[in-house]
């Protein structure tokens, strides 16, 4: 059946945020379904113009190819928020959420501003029915929120609302998009409640498996996608407890880590011990978490939670802490490399980025910074800008090396496993170290070649 409003489509879809998720999911809607006009809008007119050039505002493997292949015919990126809320059957909300810095619940709750605004907007614009889809990672009853808001001028237009959370991964997000293992939908359980749900399943379908869109209640929607991040950042706080202790003990991380992932039960991914998880979610979603159990008087379970964050922030200090007693217990007017910036490698978001925690350290112990990053140097730069200390950023990583007393690997980028070593070691200040966050260099290799050689959770190598 093709649209009333415009014959050529099926339907219209907007999208309301265009940032790492909006873009990404709503081109790939774009491309698998031709028959649908994606129209993404947003207030940040700057954004916009860079998903309508050929410089796409973020960097993500394989988005600019899909972009590329629906722009200009069903995928639209524009400022006009009011006319797409006119002309779409299902609005998609996928704006920023992050965690409050102010008033009540700062530095825990989720800031609901921007999500509250476009709800608002939704209401004054509309003038027919919508469905709309919270995109969003949200705490778990938003959704009831925005009903409340969305039906309190009663004005004849009819909004469903459901959840859709968003699992796709940075770096990885069109292989994600694209074979995803499952979508989650939750929906209200009324016959419009499950008609809207079979909709947004529909779109879905054109390219995802029957039996991997999976529908709930709306709750359980909205809860599980905290509980998913919660779960994953749990291993990786997991993994980083244990790796401590292997430095203790000379067990070695790795192995402890293939041995317990092998079991079926366990599985063995997501259980690379690093240098802290980083990115925008995992902190801010479990925060969330924590405040809302908090809420609820449910202590115990939120503190469970919150010690999730506190190895995380263990896991960043006691690097520095290594580096430093490595160090001869200085790094005052030393010059230290950074490889990488990035929070994970193949994106340059610096979110969270464990390495903004560990520079900004650094140049407390009054140390010299060079910074390399292969797509996250302009980050990096808006990152540190207020920053009291020496700093610069190089592209070539051999330049950024080339007189350093040491590398901190700060992101698993490839380039890094990639590099010749001895000509790095021969254009260092001796004697040279290198601090392996990610576990990602050769360490035996680096060790024969001169430098003293500090891994994440494995014993050390070191000619001192
Ligand atoms: P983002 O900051 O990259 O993008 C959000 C966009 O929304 C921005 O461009 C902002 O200008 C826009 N915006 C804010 N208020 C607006 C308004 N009133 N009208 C129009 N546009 C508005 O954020 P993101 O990383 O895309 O995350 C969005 C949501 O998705 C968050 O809730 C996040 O937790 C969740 N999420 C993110 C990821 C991820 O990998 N980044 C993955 C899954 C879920
Ligand atoms: C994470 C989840 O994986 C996504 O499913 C979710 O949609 C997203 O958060 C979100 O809600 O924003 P993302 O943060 O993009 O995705 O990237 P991850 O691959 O999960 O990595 C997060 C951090 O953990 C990175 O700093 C990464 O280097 C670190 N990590 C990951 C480890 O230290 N060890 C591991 O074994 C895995």
């Amino acid at each position: 059946m093709k649209n009333a409003m415009n014959p050529h489509f099926k339907k219209h879809i907007l999208c309301i945020g265009a940032g790492y998720v909006g873009g990404p999911t709503m081109a790939m809607i774009a491309h698998k379904c031709p028959d649908y006009r994606v129209t993404i809008v947003d207030i940040n007119p700057e954004r916009i113009a860079q998903w309508n050039s050929d410089r796409l505002p973020i960097y993500e493997p394989g988005l600019d190819e899909i972009v590329r292949s629906a722009r200009g015919r069903n995928l639209l990126f524009s400022t006009d928020i009011e006319k797409g809320i006119q002309e779409s059957e299902i609005i998609f909300v996928s704006v920023n959420t992050p965690t409050k810095t102010f008033g009540v619940g700062a530095g825990m709750a989720a800031d609901l501003q921007y999500w509250e605004k476009t709800a608002r907007q939704i209401l004054k614009s509309a003038t027919s029915d919508k469905i709309i889809v919270e995109k969003s990672t949200l705490p778990v009853r938003t959704a009831r929120a925005m009903e409340r808001i969305l039906f309190s001028e009663n004005n004849g237009v009819h909004f469903e609302v459901l959840s859709n959370p968003e699992f796709l991964a940075e770096g990885t997000a069109i292989r994600d998009l694209e074979a995803p293992d499952r979508v989650l939908i939750g929906s209200r359980q009324t016959e419009k409640g499950l008609e809207a749900r079979q909709q947004l399943a529909d779109i879905y379908a054109n390219w995802v498996p029957q039996e991997r869109i999976l529908t709930t209640d709306i709750w359980s929607s909205e809860l599980s996608k905290l509980v998913a991040n919660a779960f994953l950042a749990q291993r990786i706080s997991s993994i980083n407890a244990i790796a401590a202790l292997c430095e203790k003990t000379e067990a070695d991380v790795s192995q402890v880590a293939r041995a317990v992932g092998m079991d079926t039960r366990i599985g063995g991914r997501f259980l690379h011990a690093s240098v802290g998880f980083g990115g925008s979610c995992f902190k801010k979603d479990i925060l969330n978490l924590v405040y809302i159990c908090r809420h609820y008087g449910l202590n115990e379970v939120a503190n469970y939670w919150q010690g999730v964050i506190d190895i995380n922030e263990y896991q960043q200090e006691h690097f520095v802490v290594t580096m430093l007693n490595a160090m001869f217990n200085t790094l005052a007017g030393k010059r230290i490399c950074l490889f990488g910036f990035a929070f994970k490698a193949d994106t340059g978001d610096t979110r969270e980025s464990p390495a903004i925690y560990i520079a900004r350290r650094l140049m407390e112990e009054h140390a010299d910074l060079v910074i390399t990053d292969p797509k996250a140097l302009d980050n990096a730069k808006m990152d540190l800008k207020d920053s009291k200390g020496n700093v610069c950023f190089v592209d070539n990583p051999y330049e950024a090396a080339s007189g350093c007393h040491a590398i901190a690997v700060m992101t698993e980028w490839r380039q890094f496993r990639e590099l010749d070593y001895e000509r790095i070691y021969r254009s260092m200040v001796k004697p040279a170290f290198i601090f392996d966050g990610r576990n990602i260099v050769d360490h035996q290799r680096l060790f024969e070649t001169g430098f003293n050689v500090y891994p994440t959770g494995k014993p050390v190598l070191t000619h001192l």
